[in-house]
């Protein structure tokens, strides 16, 4: 059994940065009801003509040099965790791929936002088994392109952006993943969801009329759910574990509302101080909030080589999933 290393960090956010400020302009919405329900100052969204692949891309080879300068030669498979794919056929990671220009196998993961936490663990599984020794994974979304900007409730809450992790085989068997648990909930599969488009319902003019081609959420319901679900998910893990809410040295929490967050912090009484949070300026930018928040944690000094962290997701599906990894 090997262990697994974060050889390589990159993020991208695009240019155009929207205000809640520049939302009240086209909606009927204001800056203290978005900030006082959700934490969201603003959020950054790709012009016409940019698709998910573009953002990967360019968080991809932030990442990619790191690790090159770090003596990774070659990437064995690309993961990529999205709900904003470039197309329905083929894969994002195959046009990420291409893109990049290195040969690997490609795999996209379509699990919500907590997608990038499920390939987080997909891809410590390759390498930890000897099936792969480096994977480049990437958490991207050009997710405003899924936005009814007529829906108050939904487009106030997302943003576009990506984050990738180049993970790397060592010899050190106790870097890397320590354990994960993961749910779904399938019966709530229309907590959050495009209702066209799809083979259930397939794209027609109708469909376009009634504005079933973008993102519906029963925002509520989701959040009773995170907020009924997850601190006993992560109690169970730490637990199982052998640690105490205060023995992880960084919350990594997907960044979709910042009361959901909260919640689950004071549930647990964890310390704040161990808990990263960047939804003010970035958003909902759904299965690239984590690798993004990481991103920034990381930079800002928060982990050193033997760090707890704790990277925990949840969202359409209903699913969740919660990862223990040491640095
Ligand atoms: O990453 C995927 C996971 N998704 C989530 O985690 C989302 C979880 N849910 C949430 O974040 C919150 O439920 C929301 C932020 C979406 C909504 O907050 P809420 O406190 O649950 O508000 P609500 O939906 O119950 O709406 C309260 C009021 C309503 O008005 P009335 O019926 O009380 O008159 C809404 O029409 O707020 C109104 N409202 C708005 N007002 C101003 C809804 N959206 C807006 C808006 N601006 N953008």
């Amino acid at each position: 059994m090997f262990g697994v290393e974060i050889t390589g960090l990159g993020i991208y956010v695009p240019s155009r940065k929207i205000t809640n400020f520049d939302l009240e302009k086209i909606m009927d919405t204001s800056d203290e009801w978005i900030y006082q329900r959700t934490g969201i100052k603003q959020r950054y969204v790709v012009e016409n003509g940019i698709s998910t692949s573009d953002l990967a891309l360019a968080a991809s080879k932030i990442a990619l040099e790191e690790a090159r300068r770090k003596g990774v030669k070659d990437i064995d498979y690309i993961i990529l965790a999205t709900n904003s794919p470039d197309y329905l056929i083929p894969s994002t990671s195959s046009v990420l791929q291409g893109k990049l220009g290195i040969s690997a196998g490609t795999l996209d993961v379509f699990s919500g936002c907590t997608g990038f936490v499920y390939a987080l663990i997909v891809a410590s599984s390759l390498i930890k088994s000897n099936l792969s020794k480096n994977v480049l994974l990437v958490g991207a979304e050009a997710i405003s392109k899924y936005l009814d900007w007529q829906d108050r409730t939904v487009s106030i809450l997302l943003g576009d952006g990506a984050g990738a992790f180049v993970l790397s085989q060592t010899n050190d068997k106790d870097k890397g993943i320590i354990d994960s648990n993961v749910g779904t909930d399938g019966t709530l599969a229309e907590l959050i969801y495009i209702p066209a488009g799809g083979t259930k319902k397939p794209f027609d003019k109708k469909s376009l009329e009634e504005r079933e081609v973008y993102i519906k959420m029963q925002g509520r319901e989701v959040f009773k759910k995170v907020v009924s679900i997850l601190p006993t998910e992560i109690k169970k893990l730490l637990d199982k574990n052998g640690l105490k809410p205060n023995d992880v040295d960084l919350y990594i929490f997907h960044q979709a509302n910042i009361r959901i967050i909260n919640t689950v912090v004071e549930t647990l009484e964890i310390d704040k101080s161990r808990v990263y949070n960047n939804i003010e300026k970035y958003a909902n930018t759904s299965a690239a909030s984590i690798p993004i928040a990481f991103y920034e944690a990381y930079m800002n000094g928060l982990v050193k080589p033997g760090s707890i962290v704790l990277f925990s997701g949840f969202g359409a599906g209903f699913t969740w999933a919660n990862v223990l990894w040491k640095i």
